[in-house]
């Protein structure tokens, strides 16, 4: 017992060094509170990976234009959320506690803030509007209605017009029926003037225009439906003409149990599971021509489960999520990613999602294993690899650091009750 409070001891005397000296820690050094962590950072524990100690993991994702602003938009990888809307804890608009599973943990502003530039949001009729709802068979209710559609493109369109060089892709799972229901959200939220037009996008596998080009005349917000006549109608591309997407989702029913006056919601897969999901394979979505359809310019990877899970999430988008990009880059005849999107973005065991977008986006600008290593104006193909990242490959520091200690019982045994001290400490 001695032996274990000392352990305690220890350990907390070792957090309030790292609190008293204040110093930002980097990715994979031990923390206590997110504001331990160097910007770009956040404390987490991925419990699902056996990695207890909490740690510094990365967040946010390099920009690619520190590196190129003159490429083609198919030529760089955006970070992007699945059900961006869908944020954990988040109570109804309408009052009613919501039931639908969730998909993120922060608001789209802060998703916004932290780097992501896709994001993926399910709009429905429903009180005479468009909202955010994450239901079933087209129909929205008020315990799956997150928000006014609205509010969110608001907070879109404040992030455009403060951050003038930023382009934004939104993939809408489309499930809106009345007259022009998309365009008058969209105007409503003061978006227009930032449409990249339909006219402008390559239908036969071209390039996509420069960001130079997109951000000179403004066109700095990409919109793509799931509802093919609505490109005509309204102006708003069809996704599947111009990307090509791996298999997200199999067939899954969601049931409703009445369990002390309460709804619940349960949800279970008809298929094997998660469809987007086996390793080694990226089969296309049914909506989507094949991965290996050049005539399409864009390839979206989706890294997700049937239903949604906070605890597996920081599992799924580390060393498994960075595989599904290697896999999908072959499938896709050669082509990395232009958007790479996962739940729960911010949970990883070290450098996660923002990782694998860092990956993409090196092979995508310039040729390199991560967009780190990518020199100003450089050479395709040159790349400026750091001494300390030469030996391990890059991303691996943390994670040895990290598992030296777990892989021995006594020390594994102290970091659990320094965890939970520690714990005990903050909640007193
Ligand atoms: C849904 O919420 C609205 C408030 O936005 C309320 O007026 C209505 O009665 C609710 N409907 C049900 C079925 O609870
Ligand atoms: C493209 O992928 C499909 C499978 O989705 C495959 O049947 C086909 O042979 C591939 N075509 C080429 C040219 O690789
Ligand atoms: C890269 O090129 C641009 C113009 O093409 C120039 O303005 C800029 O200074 C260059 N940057 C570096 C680091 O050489």
């Amino acid at each position: 017992m001695k032996k274990l409070i000392f352990s305690a001891v220890l350990f907390s005397l070792i957090v309030l060094r790292i609190i008293s000296c204040s110093t930002a820690l980097k990715e994979g050094q031990t923390c206590v509170a997110d504001s331990n962590c160097d910007s770009g950072l956040h404390c987490e524990t991925c419990i699902a990976n056996r990695n207890v100690r909490p740690r510094c993991t990365r967040i946010q994702p390099i920009s690619p234009y520190s590196k190129a602003k003159g490429l083609p938009f198919n030529r760089y990888s955006w970070l992007t959320t699945h059900n961006a809307f869908a944020r954990l804890g988040e109570k109804s608009a309408t009052g009613a506690v919501i039931l639908s599973p969730t998909n993120q943990q922060d608001s789209i502003t802060s998703q916004l803030n932290n780097g992501i530039r896709g994001l993926m949001l399910d709009l429905y009729d429903f009180n005479n509007d468009i909202w955010l709802c994450h239901s079933f068979r087209g129909r929205c209710y008020n315990y799956t209605a997150f928000q006014p559609a609205v509010n969110v493109l608001k907070e879109i369109q404040i992030f455009l017009e403060a951050n003038p060089t930023e382009i934004i892709t939104i993939f809408i799972e489309d499930y809106v029926t009345s007259p022009k229901g998309l365009s008058k959200v969209f105007d409503a939220a003061g978006l227009r003037k930032y449409w990249f037009p339909v006219s402008a996008m390559p239908k036969n596998g071209g390039n996509w225009p420069t960001l130079d080009n997109m951000v000179q005349k403004n066109q700095r917000l990409v919109v793509f439906t799931s509802k093919s006549a609505k490109e005509a109608s309204e102006g708003i591309a069809y996704e599947w003409r111009y990307v090509v997407e791996n298999q997200c989702k199999s067939f899954y029913i969601f049931f409703y149990l009445l369990l002390h006056s309460q709804l619940i919601m349960m949800g279970f897969s008809l298929a094997d599971g998660n469809g987007g999901m086996k390793a080694g394979l990226c089969p296309n979505r049914a909506e989507s021509s094949s991965m290996n359809t050049t005539s399409r310019s864009l390839v979206l990877v989706n890294y997700f489960r049937d239903v949604p899970d906070v605890t597996q999430s920081c599992k799924d988008n580390s060393a498994p999520l960075l595989d599904m990009v290697n896999t999908c880059y072959k499938a896709a005849g050669k082509r990395w990613p232009n958007f790479i999107a996962v739940d729960f973005y911010k949970r990883s065991d070290g450098a996660g999602a923002p990782e694998a977008a860092d990956v993409a986006n090196g092979q995508l600008v310039c040729g390199c294993g991560n967009i780190a290593y990518c020199k100003a104006n450089m050479t395709f193909g040159v790349c400026d690899i750091p001494q300390a990242a030469a030996a391990p490959a890059p991303g691996t520091v943390a994670h040895d650091f990290g598992s030296g200690y777990l892989n021995s019982k006594p020390a594994q045994l102290q970091w659990l009750l320094g965890t939970a001290f520690v714990a005990l400490l903050l909640s007193l």
